[in-house]
């Protein structure tokens, strides 16, 4: 905990577990004025801001948590006005058994709607998808804010590379402090995990994994989404995906420059243009600061191509959706 409020404003919408979560580690940060938590269910993110609220002296911050009930219509947007992050958890999540891209119908109408409110009521946030398919929704909230690309992004590379890396330490039983792993590409089946960037207390992966134990690694973290839906049956998973979130809106606030994998506009890098896609990328207090091309072997660079083609497929549709 920062102890140190510096200002701002950050809505969270949807006060499901994923939105919820994200809103109270926002809060438990200590560096905003304000969360908002909106929700179409009367009553709920108000009981649920009550009770974050009531946290506060406890866990020692100052940061106020509002809970609003919004309609589809845009009544309770108020409330988020002038907010300088919104994060739109808005929509359904998986059942056992989904890819996210079969969200994509009924998820459509919900994010563009939500990001039509957003953008009526504050003109200058940065927003933060993670809503799924999480590629397509962040094309969409873009399409539907107008905003400059750059003050739109998605969330998916925090998180599917933070699960790497649990994988990577737990098969080395080493401390997670001690990995670091990347992810790029889609949220989905074409996901680019990237050995190359991936290293344990400095050492390459390829020293001290076979190819094989590390293709198993990388599935698991491609499918990593899919084996919490399972395990948990309704519902998908929101502790890491919420600490991810949390960690891009804390980066615009504080205008950290910090370098994280997100869904990004990507515009020349990498041979690729004029799509949304997983790409490291420097967070600061305008969205997507710059995308960082990183050094990629040849096989990775032509998997991040193959993932631009899918979800470039996609994010035509969405157009119309
Ligand atoms: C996941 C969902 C949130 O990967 O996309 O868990």
């Amino acid at each position: 905990m920062n102890g140190a409020t510096m200002g701002g404003k950050v809505t969270v919408v949807g006060a499901g577990f994923y939105g919820s979560t994200t809103a109270l580690r926002l809060a438990e940060y200590d560096i905003f004025d304000t969360v908002v938590l909106t929700d179409i269910l009367e009553g709920k993110s108000e009981g649920l801001a009550l009770d974050m609220n009531q946290s506060r002296s406890i866990e020692g911050f100052e940061t106020k948590i509002i809970g609003t009930t919004t309609t589809p219509e845009g009544a309770g947007y108020e409330a988020t006005s002038n907010s300088d992050v919104v994060v739109i958890t808005a929509g359904l999540p998986r059942k056992p058994g989904m890819s996210r891209m079969d969200l994509i119908g009924v998820n459509a109408g919900i994010v563009r709607g939500v990001a039509e409110n957003i953008a009526k009521h504050s003109p200058k946030a940065v927003i933060i998808v993670v809503s799924n398919p999480l590629d397509e929704m962040t094309a969409l909230a873009q399409i539907a804010t107008k905003f400059p690309k750059n003050r739109v992004m998605g969330q998916a590379g925090m998180l599917d590379t933070a699960r790497f890396t649990n994988f990577v330490a737990e098969k080395l039983g080493v401390k997670v402090g001690a990995v670091k792993t990347l992810t790029l590409g889609s949220h989905g089946d074409t996901m680019v995990p990237v050995p190359s960037r991936c290293t344990v207390n400095g050492k390459s992966l390829a020293e001290l994994l076979s190819e094989s134990e590390i293709a198993e690694l990388v599935d698991r973290t491609r499918n990593g989404g899919a084996e919490v839906v399972a395990l948990l049956k309704t519902g998908s998973a929101y502790y890491a995906p919420s600490a991810a979130a949390a960690r891009m809106a804390k980066a615009v606030i504080e205008d950290s420059g910090a370098v994280m994998p997100v869904c990004a506009w990507v515009d020349g890098e990498y041979g690729i243009s004029g799509v949304y896609l997983g790409v490291e990328a420097q967070i600061g207090r305008t969205g997507v600061v710059k995308i960082v091309e990183g050094s990629l072997t040849e096989s990775e660079v032509a998997a991040l191509k193959q993932a631009a083609e899918a979800v470039r497929a996609k994010q035509a549709d969405v157009q119309t959706l």
